[in-house]
């Protein structure tokens, strides 16, 4: 059985004191469902060790939301893998489409950022997802395809085994525009049986995360299909009670 995970990307908001709220609140609420569902949260870099101190000894677990491929160097502005392992991080998001947007990233870059996290024993959290453009283009199972295809070939499919993968369709992050259970169910089932071709016990464990406008109410409804297993989930992880539902809807 795949546990759930409900991950909160939290992108660039909030402040120090909003944190401290916001993982309070957090915590507290992971602790009724920690036998069967994983909560995990993704601030800001510069709140990684407020975090790391705030969730020890509590179930949640955190990470960061990018990384450098880089070991170490003259990379002005970046955060390197170690240092993030010096705060706890167990996860880091990779592939994330506001970085491939917005800053370029390739799906061979993502691939060596993959890399970099797990050599130091971080989970990546590894985004795919397709544009409208190229769902209207009937191109999104190519488009997964090719993003996952260059981390298995750079990394290898037993990679995956300490990994996990989050669909997230372009056109449903932030707005409000969920895919429906049966779109996303698609695209699962499609991730986890090209992983299968691969090897098949590695496809069966890996979990695949839905992201895309997720929330109190429609989060049920994803859960519930067999290939789905959890969320990532950007604007209602911000919101305590909002955040609180998902988590339930795990249950
Ligand atoms: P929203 O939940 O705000 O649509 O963001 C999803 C996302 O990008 C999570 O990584």
């Amino acid at each position: 059985m795949r546990q759930p995970l409900i991950a909160g990307n939290w992108k660039m908001n909030g402040n120090l004191a909003s944190t401290r709220a916001l993982l309070d609140a957090v915590s507290a609420q992971a602790e009724t469902v920690a036998q069967s569902v994983e909560v995990a949260v993704l601030p800001p870099c510069v709140y990684v060790p407020e975090t790391s101190t705030r969730l020890a000894n509590t179930s949640v677990r955190w990470g960061a939301q990018n990384l450098s491929e880089h070991a170490s160097g003259a990379y002005t502005g970046e955060i390197a893998a170690a240092m993030l392992t010096d705060f706890g991080c167990h996860y880091v998001v990779v592939g994330h489409s506001e970085r491939r947007a917005l800053y370029g990233e390739t799906n061979t870059l993502v691939a060596a950022k993959f890399a970099a996290a797990q050599a130091h024993h971080i989970q990546p959290i590894l985004c795919v997802g397709e544009t409208l453009d190229e769902r209207d283009q009937g191109v999104t199972l190519t488009v997964v395809t090719q993003q996952l295809e260059a981390v298995i070939q750079h990394s290898g499919v037993e990679a995956l085994q300490r990994a996990v993968i989050a669909y997230e369709p372009v056109w449903a992050i932030g707005t409000g525009r969920t895919a429906t259970p049966e779109q996303a169910q698609e695209v699962h089932a499609y991730i986890r049986s090209m992983i299968a071709e691969y090897d098949a016990t590695i496809a069966n464990s890996v979990r695949i995360l839905y992201g895309g406008s997720v929330k109190g109410n429609n989060a049920s409804a994803l859960f519930a299909m067999a290939d789905i297993d959890g969320g990532l989930v950007g604007g209602a992880s911000l919101d305590s009670a909002e955040f609180s539902a998902i988590i339930q809807a795990a249950l």
